[in-house]
């Protein structure tokens, strides 16, 4: 872009000269100011006042001191009244302005309708206003200028910056107000040159840029002559207004000041235009695609998002480009004034645009945290996307991942499906940035997790503790209880009191169970759990009715070399050792008894610690016999004087 200064810009003669007297005054003893501010531009007049030199904005505010009266000029009044409060004058206004005031009063002494053409607020317009005795009149336009009634003779003067063209416009309006027109022609060449540069600017340049105070009215002339002009204008008070969008795909840009502007903000102006021309010139020679580059959100569409990335075309991403998966709406990923990287996927599409990816710029930061995950084995949260062909498709930071089907429990996965949406921790076991292959595993991570589970218990189960678990898997051998991330095996054996055959007779897989832990090897992974040991033994509470000497009845179960085993009081059996099942001497139990017999056994031993219970046939016999034998005696009760072997002999002849 190239940059061009208008031939005359800045500040004018009779503004240079009034900044200049104003400044000389920092010196002077006692209070200075200046009546109104020196001139339109808030910056210069700040800068005076740093230096000593304020702003009153009537004479009331002085006492004493030295009062600067400024460029435009003030009305005789003025003078007048300083003059009487002995205050000190320094009188900057532009000789040019000095004319003006001179011709109108001129004018108005030799009985002319003073026609001032100017802005009627203005208050070089007022102080010529003034030296007419306040009886001019002020037209600023050709309706206030045709509106005028004709008069016998007339005196025109014009504000020193006013427009030329439209000068001659209502000077001829006004001359055919009257058939006696004086005009002095007061316009200041340095307005005019000015002007006149700023439109010459105008046909070279597509914008303008012009700088000067807001509530300056030459500045705001020259811009409304440049905007007339057809060229593109831009109006700024200081360097910090400019912005880079304004000179995309701009070839010359212009610059034009008002007569109040200092050379230090204009020389500002040029240079930041110049910095940003060649921001603009490096970040149109390095677009291209492939490229990641940082831009703001312009723009949001539901289906698209437009961004500046400081380029001569604006960037548009388009919704799949994104994020992945594709979100049912932009505004679900982007805000408004966010800066983000994004990836050049075609420089300049058919629609004078940059086609850009956000999806893509985040694969590219993805990708290099997936491969610091790999190294560093650390656990990733993805979300599941879709079940695919052998496993489950996944989205991880932004990019498509797979976790294999024997990577996604520890147990075979019937029903892929039902992790659909949810979030998982996942390790990375595979990352091929150049294949763009991503293989993760649940797996491993549950793995660890149990692994760090059975540690924990490992550490703190013992022997003799009752712990809760939840019946996991049954088995012919007994019952798997996950006792806190960790298997244990009850032993059918230890299932119940009770014979059992099959451990569903006792437990189902999901029961909570309360068990004992009998033993712990830790080196060998196993914890061996009994579930019959935290209930009361049947056993126990049956054997407190038994007591040594008791005839029971009892059927036998079993025959052994050694005895016979009998079932007495429920579930209870004890044995009948081969010596006690006769009073004889026998060979096998086969000879006295046989199994489902009925049979009469004294408790004759009761060990509880060995759980063992001594019976005898023989002894319940002959007890049953004595028995038997008392209760004939007692029946058959004869003199006292029969001996036992009187009765006997009795017995027999019966
Ligand atoms: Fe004077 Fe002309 Fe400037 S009138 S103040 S030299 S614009």
């Amino acid at each position: 872009m190239k940059i061009i200064t208008a031939e005359h810009y800045g500040f004018c003669y009779g503004v240079r000269r009034a900044v200049e007297m104003a400044e000389k005054c920092k010196n002077t003893n006692g209070p200075v100011a200046t009546l109104g501010p020196i001139i339109h531009n808030p910056q210069v007049v700040e800068r005076l006042q740093k230096q000593g030199v304020g702003v009153a904005s009537s004479l009331a505010e002085f006492s004493t001191g030295t009062v600067v009266i400024r460029s435009h000029g003030v009305g005789p009044s003025v003078y007048q009244e300083a003059e009487s409060k002995g205050l000190s004058v320094v009188d900057a206004t532009c000789p040019h302005v000095q004319k003006a005031q001179q011709a109108a009063a001129r004018f108005f002494q030799e009985g002319r309708q003073v026609i001032i053409i100017g802005e009627q607020r203005h208050p070089e317009v007022q102080s010529i206003l003034e030296w007419a005795q306040r009886q001019a009149k002020v037209v600023e336009n050709k309706e206030e200028a045709e509106a005028l009634p004709e008069y016998e003779k007339i005196g025109v003067v014009s504000q020193t910056t006013f427009a030329t063209d439209l000068f001659a416009e209502l000077v001829a309006i006004v001359s055919a107000k009257s058939a006696d027109t004086v005009v002095d022609r007061t316009i200041c060449a340095a307005t005019e040159q000015r002007q006149q540069a700023a439109l010459q600017l105008a046909a070279q340049a597509q914008i303008i840029i012009v700088v000067g105070g807001k509530n300056s009215a030459n500045t705001n002339r020259l811009a409304e002559l440049c905007a007339r002009a057809g060229t593109k204008v831009y109006h700024i008070e200081t360097a910090e207004e400019l912005q880079p969008a304004w000179f995309i795909d701009v070839d010359t840009a212009g610059v034009t000041a008002g007569a109040s502007t200092p050379d230090w903000i204009i020389e500002e102006v040029c240079r930041k235009m110049q910095d940003f021309n060649e921001m603009l010139a490096q970040t149109a020679e390095k677009i291209e695609r492939g490229m990641v580059i940082k831009g703001t959100v312009v723009g949001i569409r539901r289906d698209e998002v437009f961004v500046d990335i400081g380029y001569k075309a604006e960037g548009v991403i388009p919704l799949k480009e994104l994020a992945y998966p594709a979100p049912a709406q932009a505004s679900d990923v982007v805000k408004d004034g966010e800066e983000i990287d994004v990836y050049v996927l075609n420089a300049d599409n058919e629609d004078g645009q940059v086609l850009l990816s956000k999806r893509r710029a985040d694969e590219q930061v993805a990708w290099s945290r997936l491969e610091e995950a790999l190294e560093q084995k650390s656990p990733l949260q993805v979300t599941v996307t879709a079940e695919v062909k052998g496993g489950l498709s996944v989205a991880v930071f932004g990019i498509r991942g797979f976790i294999p089907a024997s990577h996604i429990d520890l147990r075979f996965v019937g029903n892929l499906g039902e992790y659909i949406g949810q979030t998982i921790q996942v390790v990375p076991i595979e990352i091929e940035r150049g294949k763009k292959r991503i293989v993760l595993s649940r797996k491993m991570i549950l793995e660890s997790e149990r692994k760090q589970k059975e540690e924990e218990i490992y550490g703190s189960i013992e022997p003799n503790q009752v712990v809760h678990g939840v019946v996991r898997r049954l088995t012919d051998f007994g019952a798997f209880v996950d006792v806190g991330g960790v298997d244990g095996l009850i032993h059918i054996s230890d299932l119940s009191w009770h014979h059992v055959k099959s451990p569903q007779e006792v437990v189902q897989v999901g029961d909570e169970v309360d068990v004992l832990v009998l033993k712990v090897d830790a080196a060998a992974k196993r914890i061996s759990l009994s579930l019959k040991q935290t209930q009361r033994d049947p056993w126990m509470d049956a054997v407190e009715e038994l007591q040594e000497g008791m005839l029971v009845k009892g059927v036998v179960t079993k025959l052994m070399p050694f005895g016979a085993f009998v079932k007495i009081h429920g579930d209870i059996e004890g044995l009948v050792h081969i010596s006690e099942m006769a009073e004889q001497r026998i060979n096998k139990p086969e000879e006295v008894v046989s199994i489902g017999q009925e049979v009469v056994v004294k408790v004759i031993r009761v060990e509880k610690e060995q759980k063992r219970i001594g019976l005898s046939i023989s002894q319940a016999q002959q007890e049953t016999e004595r028995e038997e034998f008392s209760s004939f005696i007692d029946t058959q009760a004869e003199p006292a004087q029969a001996t036992i072997g009187e009765r006997l002999a009795a017995e027999e002849e019966k």
